[in-house]
């Protein structure tokens, strides 16, 4: 089929590569030139797992344009993946959906207008309004939901648990489920309400895993238990289970902290307190800032001191920084008046963190420093020389933030060992 996807992102750039290596002809569009021109160098603007080499290998069924008309010709499908990023309210910006929905051409055959991007729940009804008074009957409307993650988006697309399909029409919903084709996993076909709740919901329900387990941590630490222990002991519990019941500093990304703000504020629009919600958000903010006070229960104050901060990407394998917790710990090292360095492997914050230091190495990072705080569970990070980066360290301090090391091998180099939920010596 001949599928055109509208916005070349993350999301967009692997729905297309994806949809290319099922078999489609696949035209991806975005307005900012720079990118098109280097997708169509064969240069990949983000670094996600695999993605490159599915372009590579698709590349005789996929073309890369700015043009509306060019990307929708002879299309059956036409994938909405643009951003929709929070506005100051923390609803969703959905401007850039409704650029889409207004530059949509005519055409004389029946079109599928797909949401792949993350709206808010009544955006499909709102569109179909907006199709219908531009007198596009012929446009069919159809919400189906990513539900990959970055670093596995193109593992999580290819070999998805399920795959949601929200339509006003059952042959719009046939259209895209015959797009799947080639890919196992149960086909969920619902209106299309559903389907956008779908998408919030399961983002709700994996934060809320991560808050609760993050004050489970908190209480673990008042009280002499070890979360990695306590998540084992109830993650057996098959009615559990034990992903995303890694305690840490808290959740980042581009989605969950926007997606639970906009689910917050779609149920307040809707005259609703979504209490657990307002609770698992507040517990994330908390969560960022108690490395903090940690480190000034150890050091006194901070003023003039070096703290270290080892990893910036939200997690790792990514180099986004979107909402990352290291910038709200940057932002309150910079703010009690510390001195701050940090390494990441890709991701550089660029001016999100100006003030801060940026080393070449780990190893340069925690130069002369008084405490290090280790941010992003990176595999290099794991493999680091710690005794060298003792031997380096002003005071052999570490926050592992991600539980990520082993307390005992770096209190045996002498370092003193906080993680998050764990017994402290
Ligand atoms: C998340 C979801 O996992 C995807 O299913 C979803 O499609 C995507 O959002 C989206 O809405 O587009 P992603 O943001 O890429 O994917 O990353 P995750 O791997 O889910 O991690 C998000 C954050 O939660 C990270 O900061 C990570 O460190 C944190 N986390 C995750 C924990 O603190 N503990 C855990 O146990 C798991």
């Amino acid at each position: 089929m001949r599928i055109a996807v509208f916005g070349a992102g993350y999301v967009g750039l692997v729905t297309g590569a994806c949809f290319a290596e099922l078999g489609h002809d696949v035209a991806v569009r975005d307005v900012v030139a720079e990118k098109i021109d280097a997708l169509r160098r064969g240069e990949v603007p983000i670094h996600e797992e695999g993605l490159e080499d599915l372009l590579e290998r698709n590349r005789e069924r996929l073309r890369f344009t700015t043009g509306v008309d060019e990307a929708i010709e002879g299309a059956e499908v036409v994938y909405v993946a643009v951003g929709t990023p929070p506005t100051y309210s923390g609803d969703a910006d959905l401007s850039a959906v409704w650029t889409v929905v207004d530059e949509l051409p005519r055409v004389d055959r029946r079109i599928v207008f797909a949401m792949k991007s993350t709206v808010p729940v009544g955006t499909g009804r709102t569109v179909r309004h907006r199709l219908d008074e531009r007198g596009f009957e012929n446009v069919g409307y159809v919400s189906n939901p990513e539900f990959t993650a970055e670093g596995t988006a193109v593992r999580d697309f290819l070999h998805p648990d399920r795959i949601v399909i929200g339509a006003f029409d059952g042959a719009d919903a046939d259209v895209v489920e015959r797009l799947h084709a080639g890919i196992d996993a149960p086909v969920i076909r619902c209106d299309v309400a559903s389907a956008e709740m779908i998408k919030l919901a399961a983002n709700a329900a994996l934060v809320t895993r991560i808050s609760f387990i993050n004050e489970i941590a908190n209480v673990c630490e008042a009280t002499g238990a070890d979360v990695l222990t306590v998540a084992k002991g109830i993650g057996l519990d098959r009615r559990i289970g034990s992903s995303f019941l890694r305690a840490g500093i808290g959740f980042g990304g581009s989605c969950f902290p926007k997606d639970s703000l906009a689910l917050k504020q779609l149920a307040a629009n809707s005259g609703y307190n979504f209490q657990l919600l307002n609770a698992v958000i507040e517990v994330n903010e908390l969560q960022k800032r108690r490395v903090i006070g940690k480190r000034e229960r150890r050091l006194g104050t901070l003023r003039g001191k070096k703290v270290a901060l080892l990893g910036l990407a939200f997690k790792p394998g990514t180099d986004d920084m979107r909402e990352a917790p290291s910038l709200v710990l940057a932002g309150r090292l910079l703010a009690v008046g510390a001195h701050v360095s940090a390494w990441d492997p890709v991701a550089d914050g660029g001016v999100l963190l100006d003030g801060v230091e940026i080393a070449a190495t780990a190893l340069e990072a925690v130069d002369g420093a008084d405490a290090a705080v280790l941010v992003t569970e990176w595999p290099e990070l794991r493999d680091l020389d710690w005794a060298e980066a003792g031997a380096r360290m002003r005071k052999k301090l570490i926050v592992d933030g991600r539980n990520m090391l082993d307390p005992v091998e770096l209190r045996a180099l002498g370092f003193e060992y906080e993680g998050i939920g764990r017994a402290v010596e």
